[in-house]
């Protein structure tokens, strides 16, 4: 029988070697047929899952991997179908012995020398340690933020705690002297109730910020966003007596985003262009849709000050986690611009800025719209 070729070389040659290349590759590969029955499973598939290649051959691969995405995500018909290969981030599997694996994968159709259809492979990684570092990332980065909203918090929760305190000895003085008339305390009740009212959304609004949670992709309306943002941020803005402006085009599309990730965004940005005007600055946040209307494809935020501005030989360097020139006192970590670029590329969009100094910082943010 004649040996078939391969780009001029004899599959005799190629077998071994390919064979050698999927078991010694370090990430994991296995291979399944049409019905879903795991046919390969290479030496990194064993390392991270736990499995060996006795148990799960010919077993279909969703009960071995009992994946959320097995459900209603699988990409098996698709890539079987279209052919068209599929790539996914933090796909969440349990290996053998219970532990949750997150892994990055990748599909893709497997025909034979004739072009019959022989299944799918599928490459995966080991991503576990990958995610827990950017969410531990982003939650010391979110504390950072926190200590400084609390400190803006607490000096704002003063404010309404002096007025309830007042009004109570004002009414306990009237008890004394059984001066108890219903109009003046009810009037004075309404006075302590709106400012414990106002406390308790203070609060809420910090607890709200420092919850930790997974991504979760849902449609977000970055207008609302930023109007949910915007008082937690009050406190700063009156300190320095800062101008906030909001601009917006009529119609900004609802993008796929994980809300607190990129309120978290927001709240860093405002906060260095807080931090980079002096006192009755301007701070201009301008809403816009790109593309043509009713398919616009980019939404923009752009963040602009008139503040000290970036010098051109330190533009390369303020993404740079923990690169910052702000002095500790000031709170400077130097995570804000890291943390909100990493959260932007997660959402397939770009951070831009434009800076001259002593004139002022631009800072573009693009998000595809749904
Ligand atoms: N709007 C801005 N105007 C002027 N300089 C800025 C602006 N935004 C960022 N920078 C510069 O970029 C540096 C890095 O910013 P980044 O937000 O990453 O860290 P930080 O603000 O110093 O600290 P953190 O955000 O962790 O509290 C800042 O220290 C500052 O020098
Ligand atoms: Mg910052």
């Amino acid at each position: 029988m004649k040996e078939e070729k391969i780009h001029g070389l004899d599959l005799s040659v190629m077998r071994p070697l390919i064979e050698g290349l999927l078991k010694n590759m370090e990430g994991g590969v296995f291979i399944i047929d049409t019905d879903m029955r795991i046919m390969s499973f290479n030496k990194a598939a064993e390392w991270i899952t736990g499995y060996c290649l006795d148990e799960v051959l010919g077993k279909p691969c969703y009960e071995i991997f009992k994946s959320s995405i097995c459900e209603d995500q699988c990409p098996f018909d698709k890539v079987i179908k279209k052919g068209t290969p599929v790539n996914m981030r933090d796909v969440p599997i349990v290996g053998k012995d219970g532990i949750r694996i997150t892994t990055s994968r990748s599909w893709f159709h497997l025909e034979d020398v004739h072009k019959k259809t022989r299944g799918l492979v599928v490459i995966f990684r080991d991503i576990t340690e990958l995610t827990n570092l950017r969410q531990q990332l982003l939650q010391s980065e979110k504390l950072a933020v926190m200590g400084q909203l609390a400190a803006g918090v607490a000096h704002e929760i003063n404010n309404p705690i002096n007025g309830i305190i007042t009004y109570i000895h004002l009414m306990l003085k009237k008890l004394d002297h059984n001066d108890v008339d219903p109009e003046v305390w009810k009037k004075n009740l309404k006075l302590v109730e709106r400012e414990t009212v106002r406390i308790g959304r203070l609060v809420k609004n910090l607890l709200n910020f420092s919850r930790k949670t997974e991504p979760d992709l849902r449609p977000v309306s970055l207008s609302k966003l930023i109007e949910e943002t915007l008082p937690l941020l009050e406190d700063q803005f009156l300190i320095k007596d800062i101008n906030v402006t909001k601009t917006s085009d009529d119609r900004i599309p609802e993008i796929l985003a994980d809300f607190n990730q990129l309120q978290q965004v927001v709240i860093n940005l405002i906060l260095n262009a807080v931090q980079a005007v002096e006192k009755k600055g301007t701070i201009k946040i301008t809403l816009s849709a790109e593309g043509t209307k009713g398919s616009e494809c980019f939404v923009n935020l752009r963040i602009s000050d008139n503040g000290v501005g970036i010098p051109k030989e330190d533009m390369n360097k303020i993404f740079d986690p923990f690169y910052t020139t702000k002095t500790s006192d000031k709170g400077g970590v130097g995570l804000g611009l890291s943390i909100a670029e990493q959260i932007i590329k997660a959402h397939h969009g770009r951070i831009t800025l434009n800076s001259e100094i002593a004139k002022g910082t631009e800072v573009s943010v693009r998000l595809p719209t749904m």
